[in-house]
C-alpha cells in the first residue's frame, strides 16, 4: 500500500519532524534503515535459469560430446551446410523450398540494398513505409484472400503482439498444447484466461469449450496450421465447426506450412480446401519458406488496423529492413511460379516418413510433411544421437526437455525441396543403424 500524504504532500514522517522543530524541541537524528540484501540478489550466476545452463553444458561435457546448439556455419543455411571446412547434409534448417541463396533473391536484395539501404531506421509509423512492405503484404493476403496483411520484424514477435492486442482480461483462449512459445508468451501478455488441449484433440477441445467458454467475453482458438515439433496436420474443419459453434476467433500459425502444405504450397486452409475467411487470424513467419526475417498477419482491415496502430510489437518496434521485404517477396514470387518445389518438397517427406517406418524409426503422428521427428525417448540418447550422426556428416538438431516432455525426446528433421532421394535414405539408414548404440551408451553414461 502506498504511503497516505499529508498537508503539500508531506510524509507523516516528514510532518513529525516539522512539528517537534516548531516546538523548539529538538528533533531527533534521522535515523536511515538500510535492510541488509544478500549480494546474491544481484548476481546473475545465482538464478536457477544459470544453473540449468550449466547443467547442460556439464552433461555434453561427461558424454564427451560438443554442444549440439549455436554452431557456428561457414556459408548458407541450405541443405548442405558447411562448417569448419567439412561438409554435412543439412536437415536442421528451414529452406523449406529451397530457394535461399536462388540468385534471383541474391540479385533483388542487391537492387533493394542499393535503393533502400539496409535498415529501416525506426518504427513504420514514424519512419514511414518502402513500397516493399506494402507489395509483400499485398502478395500475402492474396494467398490467404483476406483484406489486407501486416509484417512484423520478428515472427516471434508477430505472435506475442497480435494476441496480446486483441485479446485482454476479460477473454479466454483455448490453446494447443503443442503450440510455438511464441503463441503461449502471447497468449500469458494478453491476460486472457488460458486452457490447453492435448495435441490436435478436438474432442478434449470441445469439452474445455463447454466448461469454460461462457464464462468468459470474447473467445480465441490458437493453433499451429503444420505442428513444427511434431510434423502433424491441424484438423482444420473441425476446429472451424468448433469455433463457429462457440463463437470463437479461430488463430492458425502457418509458420511450417507456407510452402510445405497444399497444392500450391498456401497451407492448410487449400490443403482442406476450406474457404480461408473462416479463419480470423492467419499468422506466418518469413524465415522459413520465404527466406527472410519477420512473421505476418493476414485477416481482414478491422484486424490489421489494430495492429497497424495498437501493436506494440509494430508500433514500437523497428519497421522491417526492405531488403528482407524483397527477399521474402521473390521468394513467394518463386513459390507461386514454380509448384514443382512444393511437389518436390511433399514428395521427398513421404519417402522419408516412409522410410522411416520401415527402418522402424517411430515418427509420432507426423503427417509426412517438411517436418519428420524420430522420437528416440529420453533426452541423453537424443543429444547422443544427433553427435554421432554429425560425426557421420548427417546434422539433425536433438529436441529435448524443457522443449518436450521428458521422454518424448526427439530429432527433427526439415526436409527440403533440394534434398536427393540417396541423402534421406543414407540419414534414415545412419538413424536406425546408430539409434540402438545411443540407447546403450546412454544407459552407460547412467548407470
Ligand atoms: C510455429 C512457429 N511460430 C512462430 C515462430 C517464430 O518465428 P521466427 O523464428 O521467424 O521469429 C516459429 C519459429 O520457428 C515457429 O516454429
Amino acid at each position: 500500500m502506498t504511503e497516505k500524504k499529508h498537508l503539500f504532500g508531506m510524509r507523516a514522517e516528514e510532518r513529525e519532524r516539522l512539528l517537534q522543530s516548531m516546538r523548539g524541541a529538538k528533533p531527533e537524528p534521522r535515523r536511515d534503515v538500510t535492510p541488509q540484501y544478500s549480494p546474491d540478489l544481484t548476481n546473475f550466476a545465482t538464478l536457477p535459469q544459470y544453473t540449468q545452463v550449466q547443467v547442460e553444458k556439464a552433461v555434453c561435457k561427461k558424454l564427451g560430446i560438443e554442444e549440439p546448439y549455436y554452431i557456428c556455419h561457414d556459408g548458407l543455411s541450405q541443405e548442405v551446410a558447411h562448417i569448419n571446412g567439412r561438409a554435412y547434409v543439412n536437415f536442421s534448417c528451414y529452406d523449406y523450398l529451397g530457394l535461399n541463396g536462388d540468385p534471383r533473391i541474391m540479385q533483388a536484395v542487391q537492387d533493394a540494398l542499393a535503393r533502400y539501404g539496409v535498415s529501416a531506421s525506426a518504427s513504420r509509423l514514424t519512419a514511414g513505409e518502402r513500397p516493399p512492405h506494402r507489395a509483400l503484404e499485398e502478395a500475402l493476403a492474396a494467398i490467404y484472400g483476406t483484406e489486407d496483411c501486416l509484417c512484423f520484424v520478428s515472427g516471434h514477435g508477430t505472435n506475442v503482439s497480435t494476441i496480446a492486442s486483441v485479446m485482454g482480461s476479460r477473454d479466454v483462449i483455448f490453446y494447443d498444447q503443442a503450440s510455438h512459445n511464441s503463441l503461449i508468451m502471447g497468449a500469458a501478455l494478453s491476460q486472457a484466461a488460458r486452457f490447453s488441449y492435448p495435441n490436435n484433440d478436438c474432442d478434449a477441445l470441445e469439452q474445455s469449450l463447454r466448461t469454460h467458454r461462457a464464462s468468459f467475453q470474447r473467445a480465441m482458438i490458437v493453433t499451429e496450421g503444420l505442428f513444427g515439433m511434431d510434423g502433424v496436420i491441424t484438423n482444420l474443419p473441425r476446429l472451424l465447426e468448433l469455433k463457429e459453434q462457440y463463437a470463437c476467433f479461430l488463430m492458425v500459425d502457418e509458420a511450417h506450412s507456407l510452402g510445405t502444405v497444399g497444392k500450391y504450397g498456401h497451407g492448410v486452409g487449400e490443403h482442406f480446401g476450406i474457404h480461408k475467411e473462416r479463419v480470423d487470424i492467419w499468422m506466418g513467419t518469413l524465415s522459413k519458406t520465404l527466406c527472410g526475417c519477420g512473421g505476418y498477419i493476414a485477416g481482414t482491415k478491422a484486424l490489421i488496423d489494430i495492429l497497424r496502430y495498437e501493436a506494440p510489437g509494430f508500433v514500437y518496434s523497428v519497421g522491417m529492413p526492405p531488403l528482407l521485404a524483397c527477399a521474402s517477396l521473390c521468394a513467394l514470387d518463386c513459390m507461386e511460379k514454380e509448384p514443382w518445389r512444393v511437389a518436390a518438397i511433399q514428395e521427398k517427406s513421404q519417402t522419408m516418413l516412409s522410410l522411416a517406418h520401415e527402418a522402424g524409426l517411430d515418427t509420432g503422428k507426423a503427417d509426412g510433411y517438411a517436418v519428420i521427428p524420430i522420437l528416440v525417448g529420453d533426452s541423453v540418447t537424443c543429444v547422443l544421437l544427433a553427435a554421432m550422426l554429425k560425426e557421420e556428416g548427417i546434422l539433425t538438431l536433438p529436441i529435448i526437455y524443457p522443449g518436450v516432455q521428458e521422454g518424448r525426446a526427439r530429432l527433427r528433421f526439415f526436409v527440403s525441396a533440394r534434398h536427393t532421394d540417396l541423402q534421406i535414405k543414407e540419414a534414415i539408414a545412419t538413424c536406425a543403424k546408430l539409434l540402438p548404440r545411443a540407447r546403450a551408451n546412454a544407459k552407460r553414461a547412467a548407470g
